[in-house]
């Protein structure tokens, strides 16, 4: 039999037995009914509790989802403290923005890394809130007892909406914590997370960009990898320990718990888990949507970003203040665009759509004499068939058009503003003024004018004038695209900070009437008009009907195998993670042992190549080998990968060992398994982690911060 038909075998094989060992991210309060078992036949040698428990102090309380005020319940990344005094890790990207925030040609913490000598030295982040989770409850029956058969769709959804809204008030009145409910299992199950939301972060140290993002957008999603992607931050609380805005009397905070750090080395086979806050996932998708992603949605997403991204890279080679300005937009664009790309030929390599259609034969078959079951895939490919052209033109609209060139979104975003102020007038014109000022700070007409050149172009050639908006297609007639764009930033106030402050300074409630002439918010206004016309009705009322569909299936998927243990979705709640570290083949004849060290990073060092131009000092300590106690085998190890199921959101969350333990921080999963966000695969998947004795070894070696090493706990039996 050939090796590909017996793979798709045993995968099928698997998937209806129940779940891949490793493959699942676990909800902290059911661990101990699914989960516990397991993963102490594993090697975990804690309990259920130790990870969970609203009694007492638990691992729980050391894990933090970090946010942003006004969305704190959306985690971009996690963290975990390390100290008594609130003393947090996390990765190099995660605080990316912060680290470029607080840069500027005299100091450029992105290029020379940043350490706070004192606490009096940290550098406060406006905005960046980290949210400890209290506890949790399943509220299902709560709120699905309140629906009824007669309800349309409309109706449940405002039900379930309502309720939730009353259950959160209830769950923290009288208290400072917030309360957040998100369906489960595409809505077959809920539960509400009550969390304490501390709002004075401070950045403590970041390693230079040349370790913390060593390799660069070369490197990443790759393995094998040579990322020392860490940086350091610290909570800060009032002085009753509560969560406070910031003031210079905060304190630091002094957490339930802390976690201890473990510098007994990692081998392949150990224990492992992440205990962090996934963002999403879609393992239940049908054969349809999965199709779709592949065959339209990313071919074309990944397009139009490579056109974006030359013009950006081409920027930042020329110029170094252009590279501050835009390392960390390119740095988001680079990512999916990346991981789109890894994803789409992760799924076709494995078969996923054909694997997704054998599952649904199966289910056919089984819900033949099922009424509530048996049209759900012909509703599937039905809805599919009419979102292809929607999705396309939604995915121009949004890739090409709104977050095409920048001026676009921001005129846009200043024309709302000032429109639809509902606010005091003098509040609306501060806001925008530091909007502004932080626009323009890294903001280049002539880079954004090449990019809305490409986008232009890319918009016209690729779609039929049914699916291109008005103005966009204008663009192309009379003198073409590159007369347009000249003519739009020559007459656009939006090119010119200067103009734009004196506007918001002299703003009146008509001031977005003028501002509608302006060839940029034009651009922007015929691309909404658009979108809400010839796009959004559709596409919306097709995304519904699906989103009510993708419940059924589920509870049919369920139904149909009792005996298989479900997970369910990521939806950025804390949830675990199990597996061990492992190496993997990624093709015939190649096998990736499961760590590397500082000897690789040697390999690739190479000061002609911005990405693998490594620290002067760095290069000195190797050759010293000034290693301290952080070796193994006498290398530095530095990053390792294991089974892990994580994804976006999961970046800086704590890898344990099996007493829960720091080993290392997750930042980033293997080139091969990329999508494991739809289909697990435990021989390819590795979620990569950086070494904690590498991230010892920079703060003490490379930037001489003992007094941090000094706070930390460091265990190493
Ligand atoms: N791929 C990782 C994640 O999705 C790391 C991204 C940051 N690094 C980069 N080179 N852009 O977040
Ligand atoms: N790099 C991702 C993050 O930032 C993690 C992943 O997608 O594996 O969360």
């Amino acid at each position: 039999m050939k090796k590909k038909s017996l793979l798709l075998i045993l995968a099928l094989w698997a998937s209806w037995i129940g779940c891949y060992a490793d493959e699942g991210m676990w909800i902290p309060m059911l661990l101990k009914k699914y989960n516990i078992e397991d993963m102490q036949k594993e090697g975990f040698k804690l309990t259920a509790e130790d990870i969970y428990d609203i009694n007492q102090a638990s691992l729980k309380d050391a894990v933090i989802g970090l946010g942003r005020e006004g969305q704190p319940f959306f985690h971009f990344c996690t963290g975990e403290i390390i100290s008594q005094e609130g003393l947090v890790v996390t990765n190099h990207h995660c605080a990316f923005d912060m680290i470029q925030s607080h840069s500027s040609l005299e100091h450029n913490y992105l290029r020379d890394g940043f350490w706070a000598k004192t606490k009096a030295d940290e550098l406060a982040n406006p905005g960046i809130t980290a949210s400890i989770l209290v506890r949790m409850e399943d509220v299902t029956d709560k709120i699905l007892s309140r629906l009824t058969p007669e309800m349309s769709e409309q109706e449940k959804n405002q039900t379930v909406k309502a309720i939730c809204k009353q259950l959160e008030t209830a769950a923290v009145q009288g208290t400072n914590l917030m309360a957040n409910i998100k369906p489960y299992f595409n809505g077959n199950q809920y539960f509400m997370s009550v969390f304490k939301i501390y709002k004075d972060v401070r950045l403590v140290g970041a390693p230079p960009s040349a370790i913390g993002k060593f390799g660069g957008d070369t490197d990443n999603w790759m393995w094998p990898r040579h990322t020392g992607d860490f940086s350091v931050l610290r909570i800060y609380a009032g002085a009753d320990n509560e969560p406070a805005a910031y003031s210079p009397e905060n304190k630091p905070y002094q957490p339930a718990t802390f976690f201890k750090i473990s510098a007994k080395g990692v081998n392949e086979g150990d224990f492992t888990m992440v205990f962090g806050y996934p963002g999403t996932t879609n393992e239940y998708l049908t054969s349809f949507a999965v199709a779709q992603l592949q065959d339209i949605e990313n071919p074309h997403k990944i397009a139009i970003r490579t056109a974006k991204l030359n013009i950006i890279n081409a920027a930042m080679e020329s110029d170094e203040l252009l590279r501050i300005k835009y390392a960390s937009k390119a740095a988001s664009v680079a990512n999916s665009w990346k991981k789109w790309q890894g994803e789409t030929k992760g799924l076709k390599r494995f078969n996923t759509v054909a694997l997704k259609q054998t599952q649904e034969k199966a289910f056919q078959n089984w819900a033949a004499d099922k009424k509530e079951y048996s049209s759900l895939l012909k509703q599937y490919e039905t809805l599919y068939g009419q979102r292809e052209k929607l999705i396309l033109a939604a995915s121009y609209l949004n890739e090409a058009g709104k977050r095409g060139a920048e001026i676009v979104a921001w005129a846009n975003s200043v024309y709302t503003a000032l429109k639809n102020n509902t606010q005091d007038w003098q509040r609306t014109k501060e806001q925008l003024t530091s909007a502004a000022r932080e626009f323009y700070k890294d903001y280049d007409v002539a880079t954004d004018r090449k990019i809305l050149v490409e986008m232009l172009q890319l918009y016209n050639r690729n779609l039929t004038p049914e699916w291109i908006p008005e103005e966009v297609q204008a663009a192309a007639r009379k003198k073409g695209i590159s007369a347009y764009a000249d003519a739009l930033y020559d007459k656009s106030l939006f090119a010119n900070e200067e103009d734009v402050l004196k506007m918001i300074e002299q703003a009146t409630p008509e001031t977005y009437k003028k501002l509608e002439k302006d060839p940029a918010c034009r651009l922007a206004l015929s691309m909404n008009v658009f979108y809400a016309e010839h796009i959004y009705p559709d596409l919306a009322g097709i995304e519904k009907e699906i989103t009510a569909l993708n419940q059924r299936w589920l509870a049919g998927l369920m139904e149909m195998q009792p005996e298989k243990t479900f997970y369910a979705d990521a939806n950025s709640t804390l949830r675990v993670a199990y597996g061990k570290v492992q190496g993997y083949s990624p093709c015939d004849g190649v096998y990736y042992q499961h760590y590397t060290t500082l000897n690789g990073i040697m390999e690739k060092d190479n000061p002609e190549i911005y990405d693998y131009n490594v620290p002067q000092k760095l290069r000195d300590l190797y050759k010293n080998k000034d290693f301290g106690p952080y070796t193994q085998n006498g290398e530095v190890p530095v990053c390792f990968i294991a089974t892990n199921h994580t994804t976006g959101g999961n970046s800086g969350s704590p890898v344990l060992n099996e007493e829960g333990h720091l080993i290392g921080l997750n930042f980033d999963r293997a080139w091969d398994g990329v999508m494991s966000d739809i289909q697990y695969d435990p021989e390819i998947c590795r979620n990569i982690s950086v070494d904690i004795r590498y991230v010892l070894f920079i703060i003490d070696k490379l930037a001489n911060a003992k007094h941090l090493i000094e706070e930390m706990e460091i265990v190493t039996d």
